[in-house]
């Protein structure tokens, strides 16, 4: 909880609006000040302008930070990883690399299975720590917030470890327990007593959300209704993985049960743009997952024209998406989602928020909001989607107080 003023900013780019996300025509306000300030108090936003609207008034003393060159942006917000996993799946990237397709792997018992393995392997002392590598790695890309999903141990001991960690190393913890059957289950109907009988009440005291994987090979629509409504009931906020592979009803279900988001939407067509648009339901899209296993990307153009409520996010993990930028992403978004820079920075600041239900306290760079902060070394804030894979995130600041600095290059 710090006081900090970053002063002659070349620029500030915060979404418009003073809370709640933005969809529609709005998904692209995005307020720019030129030669602009930023003061942070105790750890929050407390006034942002021009530099000529500077208050005289600051404390003595207070930390500066000189922002000649350098932009500044909502921290950025990362409401879908799986960011506790033990392992890697580096074969089987080259495996798919050679051909082998993602559910081919899976239906053989590696894929998601494999991860479970080297997870159920880590203690808990080890899946935080390397969930709090992650949250560095992640954080040296700009992302202040993440959430993290268990999903990878699929018994008692360790998906409630996973949660545990994901919570240790300052992540928004999402139960997926019904991620895939496990071996030791005959059925995806028996492995769903298990969870809601015997994990359910430990993890909806940890989790803020249950996720579930409603796709061939792991969950149909009933298996995934039966859980998500007694997780709701639970006290738990719902969110679905669907319409990866094929379209089996997540978006209908999302609608019915007031579910937070569908993710990924690869194959959704129109009919379901067409629902989910309607909705306050928000797609989120994960265009890294699409582009790392070769899948189409999802119809987002359509849903944000629709009117639909989107958010990005990386879907960070071992098997589908080893990417932990959110800027990758934002280029992805602006370059094959065909979303404008605006849309892409809005859908992962505060439509990303929103999902995790914090939109009115993270997401922006206004009065009162959280000093989430990513100092952008570049001319424009739009370079954080332009450069391609760039090393653009110069600092990153979290509740007022620096938390990553990158290391000065020499020039
Ligand atoms: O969102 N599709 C399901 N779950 C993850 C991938 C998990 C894995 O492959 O380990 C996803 O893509
Ligand atoms: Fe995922």
């Amino acid at each position: 909880m710090s006081d900090l003023l970053i002063r002659d900013l070349a620029q500030v780019a915060t979404p418009a609006g003073s809370g709640g996300p933005l969809r529609g025509a709005a998904l692209r306000d995005v307020h720019v000040i030129e030669s602009a300030y930023i003061v942070c108090r105790n750890g929050r936003v407390e006034s942002v302008g021009r530099m000529i609207e500077l208050p005289a008034d600051l404390p003595a003393g207070i930390e500066e930070i000189d922002g000649r060159g350098l932009c500044a942006i909502p921290g950025l917000v990362d409401c879908h990883t799986h960011a506790c996993f033990g392992g890697d799946r580096v074969n089987e990237f080259s495996l798919r690399a050679g051909g082998a397709s993602y559910e081919e792997l899976h239906a053989a018992g590696g894929g998601i299975l494999s991860t479970v393995r080297a997870t159920r392997a880590a203690d808990e002392a080890e899946l935080t720590r390397i969930t709090m590598k992650h949250r560095e790695w992640m954080r040296a890309h700009g992302t202040t917030t993440f959430e993290g999903k268990s999903g990878y141990g699929l018994d008692h001991d360790t998906e409630l470890a996973q949660l545990r960690a994901v919570r240790a190393a300052g992540g928004v913890p999402t139960w997926l327990g019904a991620h895939t059957v496990p071996p030791e289950f005959d059925g995806a109907d028996a492995y769903v007593d298990f969870l809601l009988a015997e994990v359910l009440p430990e993890a909806a005291a940890i989790a803020e959300a249950a996720d579930v994987f409603l796709e061939r090979g792991s969950f149909d629509a009933a298996q995934s209704r039966r859980y998500l409504e007694a997780c709701s009931g639970a006290g738990l906020a719902l969110r679905l993985h669907g319409d990866q592979f094929t379209e089996s009803g997540a978006i209908e279900l999302a609608i019915e049960l007031g579910a937070r988001s569908v993710d990924h939407l690869e194959v959704t067509g129109s009919a379901g743009v067409a629902q989910l648009a309607a909705s306050d339901v928000t797609g989120v899209l994960l265009p890294a997952s699409a582009m790392f296993l070769s899948r189409p990307m999802p119809p987002a153009r359509a849903l944000a024209d629709a009117g639909g409520l989107i958010a990005l996010a990386t879907d960070f993990n071992p098997g589908s998406a080893f990417c932990d930028s959110l800027p990758l992403v934002l280029s992805l978004a602006c370059t094959q989602l065909h979303l404008a820079p605006e849309e892409a920075l809005v859908a992962a600041t505060v439509n990303a928020a929103h999902v995790l239900a914090s939109a009115d306290t993270i997401g922006r760079l206004s009065p009162g909001f959280a000093g989430d902060i990513v100092l952008l070394e570049a001319p424009d804030w739009r370079h954080v989607a332009y450069h391609l894979a760039g090393d653009v995130v110069h600092t990153v600041i979290e509740s007022g107080a620096v938390a990553f600095r990158r290391t000065a290059y020499s020039t």
